[in-house]
């Protein structure tokens, strides 16, 4: 039995998915580490509230967790010492250099991470792919660790994370399922039962799918494929809707309703964010195309280049209607996450839509209930199209949404924050120029209410 977990990665998944390990098998002592000394001293502070990733529900996990069996540590080695299981939950970026610059995953952290696990090993362990990983890395790993170890035994095993952020707390609480694949050696099937034993503590048994080590890595990809097409298809009919007069909304409700396409994931939006989709998709892109495969990976390209078209379209259609100059004028951004209740803005396409209007000469001013200025600006350096100095002239940051709108042309919602359907509207048009636009990039506002006020309102996928 497993008495003593380690996590390397104490990120967007490797935070909340100990916490909630750790809450849910007080027997277990979890300990989650990472070289980013700041955001450990952060899972550390003694406000909880002041924990580095914001997730409805996480504080008060680790609240209840923190100090009586889960632990945040700078102390890797120490940690990888101690365990018998390790889960591997490091960041797998998409490579920005060399072969499959711009589509392979950047596996050097999870290479990293197996090689200081090989060196500090002197006991048995069970190494735990919980990264999102292209399929058959686990035999990279095996490699390293068999070829560089100790002499001890591994056995790796893949169980790779569904939770999406916004909502980590209720998936890990109540997950459609649970994936685990492993060896199919005695060892591996041993191995593989372990930790189904730790998930039993909370996940019904037929929840917990075991499988293959292949099966399970490419599951993982896949699931992410699956979810970004729908959204990609749901926005490519956005455009037509435009065009012939039906409404998006009504589309999806349509076809959602048929069950066997399902209602779920057919939200038309500005464009799908998040740090996994695109550089998932990217990564079964450079897979297939790395045996040959090229049909199926231009099929599952279309996916981001049509993500790609639905930001930069959001940003023209304002352009245009602002009479095509934006030159000087003031836009408001309710929202700058990728999606609600996170404070998470990677791949946001609110970083592109500002992006193309700050090239445009337009200003900004941004609110975000739980994104601040250092971020923002941080979001927008990050692409190099301006010098830093032009980012912090050309964009605002405010605390609330009534100043980011006092004196603005036009308001875009890039986020669908719940706080912002309950504006006094009215007030926020009084204090606007006229004509006063709203950009609504997640079809959250009231269309008609607001245009009984006076807005100039377009959604997405509707006239
Ligand atoms: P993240 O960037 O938030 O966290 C990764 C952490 O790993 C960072 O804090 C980094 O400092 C740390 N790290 C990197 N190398 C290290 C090393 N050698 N030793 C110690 N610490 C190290 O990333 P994330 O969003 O948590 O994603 C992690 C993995 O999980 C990715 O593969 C991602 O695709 C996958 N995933 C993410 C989500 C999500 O919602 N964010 C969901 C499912 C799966
Ligand atoms: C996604 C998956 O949903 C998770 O299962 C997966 O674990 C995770 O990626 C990952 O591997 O990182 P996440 O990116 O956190 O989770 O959030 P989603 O809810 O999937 O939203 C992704 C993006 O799609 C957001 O920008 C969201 O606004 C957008 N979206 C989603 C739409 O535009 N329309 C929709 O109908 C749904």
């Amino acid at each position: 039995m497993i008495k003593n977990i380690c996590c390397i990665g104490a990120g967007y998944v490797g935070g909340p998915t100990m916490a909630v390990i750790a809450q849910k098998c007080p027997h277990i002592k979890v300990t989650v580490v990472d070289l980013n000394e700041k955001r450990i001293a952060a899972w550390n502070d003694q406000d909880v509230n002041n924990i580095p990733i914001y997730e409805p529900g996480l504080s008060d996990v680790v609240a209840e967790a923190r100090g009586r069996n889960l632990f945040f540590s700078t102390e890797v080695d120490k940690a990888i010492d101690e365990a018998d299981m390790i889960f591997i939950s490091v960041n797998t970026p998409t490579k920005t250099y060399g072969v499959g610059k711009g589509m392979a995953a950047d596996l050097k952290y999870i290479e990293l991470c197996a090689r200081q696990i090989a060196r500090v090993a002197k006991t048995d362990k069970i190494v735990v792919e919980k990264s999102t990983l292209p399929v058959r890395t686990a035999s990279a790993i095996k490699e390293i660790l068999e070829h560089t170890g100790n002499g001890v035994q591994f056995q790796i095993l893949s169980n790779p994370e569904f939770l999406a952020e916004g909502t980590a707390i209720e998936d890990l609480f109540a997950p459609d399922r649970v994936l685990i694949g492993g060896d199919t050696s005695a060892e591996g099937q041993k191995a593989i039962e372990t930790l189904v034993a730790i998930y039993a503590n909370w996940v019904p048994r037929d929840k917990i799918l075991t499988t293959n080590v292949w099966s399970s890595e490419l599951s993982k990809l896949t699931a992410n494929a699956f979810l970004a097409q729908r959204v990609s298809s749901i926005n490519a009919l956005s455009e037509l809707c435009e065009k012939t007069g039906a409404d998006v909304n009504e589309v999806a409700r349509a076809i959602g309703m048929d069950s066997r396409i399902g209602s779920k994931f057919l939200k038309s939006s500005v464009g799908f964010g998040g740090s996994c989709f695109q550089k998932d998709i990217l990564n079964l892109v450079y897979i297939a195309k790395s045996y040959g495969l090229n049909e199926v990976a231009d099929y599952w390209e279309q996916v981001i280049i049509m993500n790609d078209h639905q930001k930069r379209r959001f940003a023209k259609n304002i352009i245009k209607t602002l009479y095509n100059t934006v030159s000087g004028k003031k836009i408001a951004f309710l929202g700058w996450a990728f999606k609600k209740d996170t404070n998470d803005t990677r791949e946001s396409a609110a970083i592109y839509v500002a992006d193309d209007l700050l090239s445009e000469q337009a200003t900004i001013a941004v609110y975000d209930p739980k994104v601040g200025e250092e971020q923002i600006q941080f979001d927008l350096n990050y692409l190099e199209t301006r010098s830093e100095d032009a980012n912090k002239k050309g964009v605002q940051v405010v605390d609330n949404a009534y100043e980011a709108c006092k004196d603005a042309h036009a308001i875009a919602v890039l986020t669908e924050w719940d706080e912002f359907k309950t504006y006094d509207w009215q007030k926020i048009y009084d204090n606007m120029l006229k004509p006063a636009f709203v950009f609504d990039g997640r079809n959250i506002l009231d269309k008609k209410e607001l245009e009984k006020i006076g807005f100039i309102y377009q959604g997405i996928g509707s006239r």
